[in-house]
C-alpha cells in the first residue's frame, strides 16, 4: 500500500443533538492521525470527548462535515457497510470491559472474528493466544472473566480490540475504571502494543501522566479543538 494515508481525519466536522431542544456539542473539528501514532484526547467532563470518539468509530453521524478512514469518506455511508468497516478497520477499547461471562479469556478475545462469516483462521487464533501471553494472560486462557482481577479482564479487552488487526484502535477512559498500579499498567499496556504493532491510538484519558506520555494531546473546550500553544 502506498504510504502514507492517514488512519483517521476529520474535517469541519460538527454535531449537534436534536432531543427536542437542538445542541451543538462540537464545532469545527479538524483532526488527522497518522498511522502509528498515539493521540491522547483530554478535556472537562461534557466536552465532547465520547462524542468526538464516537464519530471518529462510526458509532455516531456527524451533523456536517468528513470523516475520512485510511483515505476514505466514510460520512455517508449506509448502516450495513459502516458496520464492515467497524469490524475490518477499528478496534474498541472501553471504560467497561463488557466481557462476556459465559465465554473464557480466549473466546472472548476472539469474539470480533465471530462477525465474520468464515471460521476463525487458525493463524488469527495463534495470533491472539500469543498476545494473550505478552500481556501476562497465558495461564489464564480458558478462565472465565469472573475469575480475573479488574486490570487483568481490561488486557483482555484491550487484545479483543486488536483481534482483527484494525488500522485504529479508538480507547475510552480505558483506565477510568481502575485503580493507579493497575491503569499504568493497561496504558503501558496499550503504549507496547502501538509501538510494536504500529496501530494508531486515539485514547480519551482524564488522567494528565498518561496523556503526557502520548505522542500528541489534543485539548477539547466546549466542544472545540483548543488551538496548540
Ligand atoms: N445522545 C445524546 N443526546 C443529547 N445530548 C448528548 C448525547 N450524547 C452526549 N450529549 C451531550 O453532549 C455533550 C458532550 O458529551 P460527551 O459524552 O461527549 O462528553 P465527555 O467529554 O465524554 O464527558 P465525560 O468526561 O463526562 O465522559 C454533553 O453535554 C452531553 O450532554
Ligand atoms: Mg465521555
Amino acid at each position: 500500500m502506498s504510504q502514507p494515508v492517514s488512519a483517521v481525519r476529520l474535517c469541519q466536522v460538527a454535531k449537534t443533538y436534536d432531543n427536542g431542544v437542538a445542541t451543538q456539542v462540537l464545532f469545527d473539528i479538524n483532526l488527522e492521525i497518522v498511522p502509528g501514532e498515539f493521540v491522547a484526547i483530554v478535556g472537562a467532563s461534557g466536552s465532547g470527548k465520547t462524542t468526538l470518539l464516537n464519530l471518529a468509530g462510526l458509532l455516531d453521524t456527524p451533523s456536517s462535515g468528513d470523516i475520512f478512514l485510511g483515505g476514505r469518506n466514510v460520512s455517508q455511508l449506509a448502516e450495513d457497510e459502516r458496520a464492515y468497516i467497524r469490524r475490518d478497520y477499528l478496534g474498541f477499547i472501553f471504560q467497561f470491559h463488557y466481557l462476556l461471562p459465559e465465554f473464557n479469556v480466549l473466546e472472548n478475545a476472539l469474539l470480533p472474528c465471530r462477525l465474520r462469516s468464515q471460521a476463525t483462521a487458525p493463524e488469527t487464533r495463534e495470533r491472539m493466544i500469543s498476545l494473550l501471553r505478552e500481556v501476562g494472560l497465558g495461564d489464564r486462557l480458558s478462565y472465565r472473566p469472573q475469575q480475573l482481577s479488574g486490570g487483568q479482564q481490561q488486557r483482555v479487552a484491550i487484545v479483543r480490540a486488536l483481534a482483527n488487526d484494525p488500522v485504529l484502535v479508538l480507547a475510552d477512559e480505558p483506565t477510568g475504571n481502575l485503580d493507579r498500579k493497575s491503569g499504568r499498567a493497561v496504558f503501558e499496556l496499550m503504549r507496547f502494543l502501538n509501538q510494536t504493532t504500529r496501530k494508531a491510538f486515539l485514547m480519551v484519558t482524564h488522567d494528565e501522566t498518561f496523556a503526557a506520555e502520548a505522542d500528541r494531546i489534543i485539548h477539547l473546550e466546549d466542544g472545540r479543538i483548543r488551538p496548540a500553544q
